[in-house]
């Protein structure tokens, strides 16, 4: 080979990596790393396109240079010369791809084992996936409930996630990973927070007809000021103090509403639905602040109305709302005390829009 030819190859070769790094780099592929396990799953993607790259090069500056030097004459149609196999060449291009592939298979396996290595203080978070909202709950603190994912910085998380109907999937893209929730499966995720701030946190596996608005937030808080959050709601959710349970269930006072208020944001029930008490503007069940006139239509007292749509929503739809949307497990999934507080909440703010 001809010293020409090396530096017309090398040439080539610096031109092609050049080009493909600038794609590379220049645009922002990727979000930023939030969490430890992030910035590793981060570095497997730039090891391997950094080899994709170098390979690249090569092979662009080789095929560029034949084409330029071997091209045949117009008038040329002799056969190439007859070319039988090339041991040595054999060799070569079954070994370099061997070991690339070895390579990047023992840094993933590296990444992976760490990404799921038990830190010894996690934060335990049990997250709770239904169409079409997500709840999280903190078990070592009297299981306080979220429809955000609260986090705090620099601390182990594991989340363990349950689903009540259907396959679902978490994903924030800033923490790069993603995990299915599989009904009769528990399946855990560890982060461990980097960065403060609020990120999306979506369900990325098509659950049905609201599965687009099937979101939440990522919010990732310093220690101190997550363990005051949680421990301001651990004093909110913690049942009023009361001699006996009421039977009535329209006596409300100030505290059982703020409770109901509580159950209705800690269940998503905003996402879905209009309530001018609780500042939720969803659009696709009934609008909560015509629950008078609904139970009118139902022919039902409100009270009980409003009971038997949370506990048994399909038993009655509101013409002109979807049938089957409304997830039918709060029956199951709220305690009494959070169901009576709910539905005491919802006949009040319907009685006060109702009165207007
Ligand atoms: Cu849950 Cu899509």
């Amino acid at each position: 080979m001809r010293r020409g030819s090396v530096v017309a190859l090398l040439g080539l070769a610096l031109i092609a990596g050049g080009v493909a790094t600038a794609v590379a780099v220049v645009p922002t592929w990727l979000p930023v790393a939030a969490s430890r396990e992030a910035s590793r799953i981060h570095f497997v993607i730039w090891f391997v396109v950094a080899i994709c790259i170098f390979i690249f090069a090569i092979v662009a500056a080789v095929m560029a240079y034949a084409v330029m030097k071997f091209r045949v004459r117009e008038d040329d149609f002799e056969d190439g010369p007859p070319v039988h196999g090339h041991t040595g060449l054999e060799i070569t291009w079954t070994v370099i791809p061997f070991v690339i592939v070895t390579a990047i298979a023992i840094v993933s396996a590296i990444v992976l084992s760490r990404n799921d290595a038990q830190a010894q203080y996690t934060l335990r978070i049990n997250v709770l996936a239904q169409q079409f909202e997500f709840t999280f709950s903190y078990p070592d603190a009297k299981n306080v409930t979220s429809p955000v994912l609260n986090l705090p910085k620099g601390r182990s998380v594991e989340l363990y996630m349950r689903s009540l109907d259907v396959i679902h999937s978490v994903f924030v893209p800033q923490f790069s990973q993603k995990e299915d929730i599989v009904p009769g499966l528990v399946t855990q995720l560890h982060i461990t927070p980097t960065r403060l701030g609020t990120f999306p946190l979506e369900c990325t596996e098509l659950c049905g007809l609201g599965h687009s608005l099937m979101r939440s937030q990522a919010v990732v808080m310093e220690p101190a000021a997550f363990d005051s959050w949680l421990k301001k709601q651990e004093k909110t959710a913690a049942p009023p103090p009361s001699s006996g349970t009421s039977t009535t269930g329209t006596t409300t006072t100030p505290s059982s509403s703020a409770a109901g208020l509580q159950v209705f944001n800690a269940n998503g029930c905003s996402s879905c639905h209009t309530l001018s008490a609780a500042n939720a503007t969803g659009k696709v069940g009934p609008d909560l602040d015509n629950l008078v006139a609904y139970a009118r239509t139902a022919k039902q007292p409100l009270t009980a109305f409003v009971h038997q749509s949370i506990v048994d929503p399909n038993a009655y739809i509101q013409p002109g709302y979807p049938k089957s949307i409304m997830p039918a497990s709060f029956g199951q999934t709220l305690n009494k005390t959070q169901l009576d507080s709910l539905v005491a909440f919802l006949v009040q703010s319907a009685q006060k829009s109702g009165n207007k």
